[in-house]
């Protein structure tokens, strides 16, 4: 059986640089979002080790169609859920449906599509939650968001504690603030935090996908078990700068 690193939210932004990078290493990838022209055009001159599924991981329905896919036929070296919303609003204006589709998609389909894939999964094989700052803390208008953070956040420490063996081993990383639709749409209007990340791109603190997917690329396919579950693990940390990064993080983009 083949071995198959699996990315999720790969239509857009860390998602889509991540099954670049890792099908430009030769490895073969198994890219998902729900969007397919968007996923053949991150597919496009990587066609030899990238295939795609246009699915929606916030159901069951969806789930199932990434293992039908799957099971049998690949060995999962690796599951990268990189899919997520960033719904902003009040939680006193919060109506159910928003929450159920963000809660679907950031905390159910990391939960759920694992345990669908375990069978599938190698031996130490290596399950990936992005995390984010709002993990630990929440902005006013953000709240929904970053409390599914905090979940996700939780859930690789639960799933290792359940694997303490390191059958399947679980770990969590921050990409820092992104260029991407997600940062494009937190800039956008009057909302409270519009101006936080607005100074942020002014302030030239924004990063391309391409050096998250190297991070990211190098948690995956570089660090031993112990270090790979060990933290959330930031990119901001420059501790850990010299095995990966090749110029600067950041910039005016
Ligand atoms: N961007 C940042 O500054 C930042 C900062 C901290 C943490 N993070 C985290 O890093 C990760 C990647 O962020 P990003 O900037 O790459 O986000 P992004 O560009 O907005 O991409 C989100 C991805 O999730 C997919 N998606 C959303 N709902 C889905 C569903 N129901 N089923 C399947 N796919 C779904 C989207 O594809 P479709 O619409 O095609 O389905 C898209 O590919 C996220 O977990 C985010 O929370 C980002």
């Amino acid at each position: 059986m083949e071995d198959i690193h699996v990315v999720t939210g790969a239509s857009s932004g860390v998602g889509a640089a991540l099954s670049q990078y890792l099908a430009g290493q030769s490895l073969n990838v198994l890219a998902l979002a729900r969007r397919l022209p968007q996923l053949e055009s991150v597919q496009s001159g990587h066609e030899q080790h990238m295939q795609v599924l246009a699915v929606d991981l916030g159901t069951t329905e969806g789930r199932q169609a990434v293992v039908r896919h799957i099971e049998g036929r690949y060995r999962v070296r690796s599951l990268v859920h990189s899919a997520a919303l960033a719904t902003r609003g009040y939680l006193k204006e919060l109506e159910y449906d928003t929450y159920r589709e963000l809660m679907s998609i950031n905390l159910e389909a990391p939960l759920f599509l694992t345990q669908a894939l375990i069978s599938s999964i190698a031996p130490a094989g290596r399950v990936l939650n992005l995390s984010s700052g709002s993990a630990y803390r929440s902005m006013e208008y953000h709240g929904l968001y970053s409390v599914s953070k905090a979940a996700l956040l939780m859930l690789y420490q639960a799933w290792n504690a359940d694997f303490p063996t390191g059958e399947i081993v679980f770990g969590s990383a921050m990409p820092g603030v992104v260029v991407g639709p997600m940062q494009d749409a937190a800039r956008q209007g009057n909302n409270p935090g519009a101006d936080t990340f607005r100074q942020y791109k002014a302030d030239g603190r924004l990063i391309q996908p391409i050096r998250v997917a190297e991070f990211l690329g190098w948690l995956l396919l570089q660090t031993d078990d112990d270090a790979f579950r060990s933290q959330d693990w930031n990119i901001f940390d420059k501790s850990h700068h010299a095995n990966w990064l090749d110029g600067p993080l950041t910039g005016q983009y």
